[in-house]
């Protein structure tokens, strides 16, 4: 199902079919680096995170995250949404792409589409971001929809700080 187009993208729901393009996303180095090891190491593994992650959040939220497609010719080329995570009182946006395709503009165009479906579509009146501290891209992104550095956070004891972004929307 088609979420949302823009200019030059699809964003659609992830399905377990999708299972070995997101195998790939998620163990390509810029996602292990900034985004972390998701114990994804087969494709059993990659279905089991899609249905217990994204395919779950439609169900709870009515949002996720969400497959990224060129129009043209459909190729998965990575995945931007929104998520509502236990710990964090906003829902937050997330978008990663393969090392290919970055640099053109396509997570920019993606997290625009997504900002407006959070507000329009789920009537929300804020939406945050966490990311790296050394993730220069991300925050990039960030700073280019409008969000604003507002905190150092650790989401786990064991995890480095973190920063969070936010903007009213
Ligand atoms: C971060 C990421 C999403 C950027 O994707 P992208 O498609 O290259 O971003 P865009 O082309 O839309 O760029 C948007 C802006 O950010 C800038 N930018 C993108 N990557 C950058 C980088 N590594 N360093 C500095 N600026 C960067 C672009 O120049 C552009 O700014 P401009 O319009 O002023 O020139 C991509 O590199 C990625 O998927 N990284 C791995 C996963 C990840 O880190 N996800 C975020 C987790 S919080």
């Amino acid at each position: 199902m088609n979420v949302l187009e823009t200019e030059r993208l699809v964003l659609r729901h992830l399905t377990i079919d999708d299972a070995q393009f997101i195998f790939i996303l998620v163990n390509d180095p810029s996602w292990l680096r900034f985004i972390g090891d998701r114990g994804v190491h087969s494709l059993a593994d990659a279905r089991d995170y899609i249905s217990k992650g994204p395919v779950e959040s439609y169900r709870r939220h009515g949002f996720g995250l969400y497959l990224t497609a060129l129009k043209e010719d459909a190729t998965p080329i990575g995945i931007c949404g929104l998520l509502k995570r236990d710990n964090l009182p906003d829902a937050d946006i997330g978008f990663a792409f393969l090392p290919q395709f970055v640099g053109r503009g396509y997570a920019y165009e993606a997290a625009c589409a997504v900002m407006a479906h959070a507000k329009i579509d789920f009537g929300l009146g804020r939406v945050i971001a966490v990311t790296n501290p050394d993730n220069s891209g991300s925050i990039r992104v960030l700073e280019k929809l409008g969000l604003k550095f507002e905190r150092m956070i650790r989401m786990a004891a064991d995890k480095d700080e973190i920063k969070v972004f936010g903007c009213s929307i």
